[in-house]
This record gives C-alpha cells, sequence and structure tokens, in this order.
C-alpha cells in the first residue's frame, strides 16, 4: 500500500532562527510518529541548519527548486547535487507559483526531473489547472499535458522515487479548497494517466498528494479519498500547532 506522506511548503517564509524554532517544535512533537512521511521545504538558506534540528526524527527535508545541472556558470542557481549535499531528500518541482511567476515549462521541468533523479534525490512534482482552465472544460488536457511533459523521458523504475502534487491554482492560498469529489476525480484521472505511461503496478505505486488550502478543518475527508495519499500544505504548514493536526489526519 502506498504510504500517506504530509509535505510542508514554506514557500517565501521564515527566517533561519524561525525555521528553526519550526522544525524544532515539529521534531519534538513527531520524534517517534512513522505513519506517515513528514517532510518539510523551507527556503535554501535555512536548509543546513533545519537539517540539524531534524536528524534523527522521521522528519524528511525537501527544497523548493533546483536547477538542472551539477555546477557551472549557472550564476544563482542551486543544483540537486548541493541539495543533497544540505541534507535534502525530496526536491519541490514545477510548483504552479514557479510555473506562472517565472515561467517554468513542461519540458524545462521535465530536465529538473531527471537531473533531480540522477543526483539520488526524489522530486515531487506539481501539476494543476487554473479557474479558467477548468471553467473552459480544460482541466484534462492541462493535467494530461503537464504529466506527460513533466514525467518524459522517465522509467518505471525511476518512478518508484516521484511523488505527484495535484495543486488546483484556484485553490492555492484562497481558502476555496476542491471538494472531497473534485480532488479525487482528478487523482484517479492522474492515476490513469500514469498506468497508460508506464505500468498498472507503477500508477498503483505512485503517490498522488494533493495540495490547495489543505488545514486541519478538510484534511480527514480529502484523506478518505481512494486515490489521495496525502498533501502538499502552505499556509497551515507554517504553524506548528496546524501541521501536526495535518500529519495526525483521521480519515473522515
Ligand atoms: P496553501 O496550502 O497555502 O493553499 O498552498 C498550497 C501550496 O501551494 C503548496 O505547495
Amino acid at each position: 500500500m502506498r504510504k500517506p506522506m504530509i509535505a510542508g511548503n514554506w514557500k517565501l517564509n521564515k527566517t533561519i532562527a524561525e525555521a528553526c524554532e519550526l522544525s524544532s517544535d515539529l521534531s519534538k512533537c513527531l520524534a517517534n510518529f512513522e505513519e506517515v512521511d513528514i517532510v518539510i521545504a523551507p527556503v535554501f538558506t535555512s536548509l543546513t541548519a533545519v537539517a540539524a534540528t531534524i536528524k534523527n526524527t522521521p522528519i524528511k527535508l525537501a527544497a523548493q527548486n533546483c536547477y538542472p545541472e551539477e555546477s557551472g556558470a549557472f550564476t544563482g542557481e542551486v543544483s540537486p547535487l548541493m541539495l543533497k549535499d544540505a541534507g535534502c531528500e525530496y526536491v519541490i518541482i514545477g510548483h504552479s507559483e514557479r510555473r506562472q511567476l517565472l515561467e517554468e515549462t513542461d519540458s524545462f521541468i521535465n530536465q529538473k526531473m531527471i537531473k533531480t533523479l540522477e543526483a539520488g534525490l526524489k522530486p515531487i512534482l506539481c501539476i494543476g489547472e487554473t479557474l479558467q482552465e477548468r471553467e473552459n472544460d480544460e482541466m484534462l488536457n492541462v493535467l494530461a499535458t503537464q504529466i506527460k511533459g513533466g514525467l518524459a523521458n522517465l522509467s518505471a523504475t525511476q518512478m518508484s522515487d516521484v511523488v505527484i502534487a495535484y495543486e488546483p491554482v484556484w485553490a492555492i492560498g484562497t481558502g476555496k479548497t476542491a471538494t472531497d469529489e473534485q480532488a479525487q476525480e482528478a487523482h484517479s484521472f492522474i492515476r490513469g494517466l500514469l498506468q497508460g505511461m508506464f505500468t498498472q503496478e507503477v500508477a498503483f505505486a505512485t503517490r498522488i498528494l494533493y495540495g490547495g488550502s489543505v488545514k486541519p478543518t478538510n484534511v480527514d475527508g480529502l484523506m478518505a479519498q481512494a486515490d489521495i495519499d496525502g498533501a502538499l500544505v502552505g499556509g497551515a504548514s507554517l504553524k506548528a500547532e496546524d501541521f501536526i493536526r495535518l500529519v495526525r489526519f483521521e480519515k473522515a
């Protein structure tokens, strides 16, 4: 069975001291919690300091982005190898904020996926439709394009290290969560795409997280859906109490 994952995307928040305070609080409260994969993604500058606070706990470290080269003349960028060196196990790739604000394309995202896997890190590939795309009935096409583009040239073996996050753009930071049914419909469609691209085994084994205004008040219903294997959380991951409640979800 797929082990649930609750991942906190801290986005552009928290100084090193603030990040360490939050990760230390999480470490204390979740020290022996093994039922769920717990992941936190601070900003680059906090990674090594946070890595020290979660050492010997089940909490795993993620970066929010990477550049698809190992090293070289790429001013301002950080490579997957460097993220691994800083203590990361996961990297969030293709977040909608980067797709929109920095115009990241599926082929650039695909390069990041490949380099991340080559470095021995596990990518969390984010996909999701905008409100306009949903209203124009383009949702399934958009999801298919993003999945096919993002996962192009990956092998079935590599897929065992890949996590997908379905994050409808209209639900991010808006307080408007997809309903349990809307999220399940998208997740089931994505799993079908994985079966078409790879194998039934890959489709069954790949974790698909939901993201977009996940809160203590709605996590239990979402996690009860057959194809929802976890959550990628922004706002509610910035407060220890809320994030711990998400990690300790109870299927409704
Ligand atoms: P919110 O939980 O703040 O809506 O953000 C979701 C998200 O973008 C996680 O990557």
